[in-house]
């Protein structure tokens, strides 16, 4: 077919005018790089109409080449620059967009993440174990929701005793469950002899629970670590002597210990031990720290030991008030109020 037959491929001031105006409309209507690539071809490259009126040009009588030709290449190469020249702006918006994207702004404070550390409670406590550890004592655990049986019962308190009272317990529902938040730590005693055999030496830190309101002294939720031995000839003397030795761990070589009688159905005899050091805050005095004894027949015998040949010694200490005399702190609320400009002055780093 030539080209004198085809109009579409008449070479014209208005065919290839018209040519050009749709290239560079649909070169400046191109969202992006990938929009201007894929009219290329339609608009610029060889399916477009000014490559067929390019290839017409074979057609037109000589005469006539020279201005032909003329018309169709000023058309070809503007569309070609009008290309080129949105294909660099698209690049360059596309880089720019990028580096902004992936921009830092070095001089932006730093963001720092607090790591946080354990609390005062949880560190003193670990010492406290350690202390022991080094004794080569062990440490033993037992649940916070506690059977009324482990806590009460096992460690032969009466049905009807005034110190199942005596111990503001949380009693948890249903009633038929008999389950209580463990009010000491002395249930751990009874878990363990049930699971071992003698000798034992255990120390059982943790959370324990009483119905008192928070105040300066008090919290109704506070640690205490229990400590259990059960042996061969084990006697008074050797609880004393363990108890002045965690004294002075705990508090420092001027530490002197004291045991004044006591009541607890679980330990026969039973005493209030005090603590005296010359740096209490407050001077040098006697503070209470806990209750031991020699742990009671019928407790070994709830869990199945003989007391005509084991003996035992049991204490349970208060965390908190370690912490109050050992370091200083007035209040309770500090303890469990979670300001960590508390535990910052022990050191902790946040
Ligand atoms: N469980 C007792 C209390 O919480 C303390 C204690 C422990 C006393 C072990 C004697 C032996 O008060």
């Amino acid at each position: 077919m030539s080209a004198a037959e085809n109009p579409a491929t008449q070479i014209s001031e208005s065919a290839v005018s018209e040519a050009l105006s749709a290239a560079l409309a649909a070169i400046a209507a191109a969202p992006d790089a990938a929009g201007l690539k894929a009219i290329r071809n339609a608009h610029v490259g060889e399916a477009s109409p000014l490559a067929a009126l390019n290839a017409a040009l074979k057609d037109v009588p000589n005469d006539q080449k020279a201005a032909a030709g003329k018309l169709v290449g000023q058309a070809r190469a503007q569309a070609n620059q009008a290309y080129a020249a949105r294909e660099t702006e698209m690049v360059a918006a596309e880089q720019t967009a990028q580096l902004a994207a992936e921009s830092v702004d070095v001089t932006a404070a730093a963001s720092r993440t607090r790591i946080g550390a354990r609390h005062p409670l949880m560190l003193l406590q670990e010492s406290v174990c350690d202390a022991f550890v080094g004794m080569g004592w062990e440490i033993a655990e037992g649940p916070e929701l506690e059977s009324e049986w482990y806590n009460f019962d096992a460690l032969n308190f009466d049905e009807d005793h005034p110190a199942r009272a005596m111990q503001d317990t949380f009693f948890v529902e249903p009633p038929e469950a008999h389950l209580v938040l463990r009010t000491h730590t002395s249930p751990v005693q009874v878990r363990t002899m049930l699971t071992r055999k003698p000798p034992i030496y255990i120390i059982a830190p943790g959370r324990v629970y009483r119905t008192d309101e928070l105040d300066a002294t008090h919290t109704p939720v506070f640690t205490q670590f229990e400590g259990l031995a059960v042996d061969k000839g084990l006697t008074m003397a050797h609880l004393r002597g363990t108890l002045e030795h965690a004294a002075r761990l705990m508090f420092g070589e001027g530490a002197k210990i004291r045991l004044r009688p006591n009541y607890f159905p679980f330990t026969e005899p039973s005493a209030e031990l005090d603590v005296w050091h010359p740096t209490f805050t407050g001077g040098a005095r006697w503070i209470e720290w806990g209750g031991c004894g020699m742990v009671n027949a019928n407790v070994l015998r709830s869990a199945g030991i003989d007391p005509e040949v084991y003996s035992g010694f049991a204490f349970g200490m208060g965390v908190e008030r370690t912490l109050m005399f050992r370091n200083g702190v007035h209040d309770m609320h500090d303890m469990v109020e979670g300001d960590v400009r508390f535990s910052q002055q022990f050191g902790m780093v946040v």
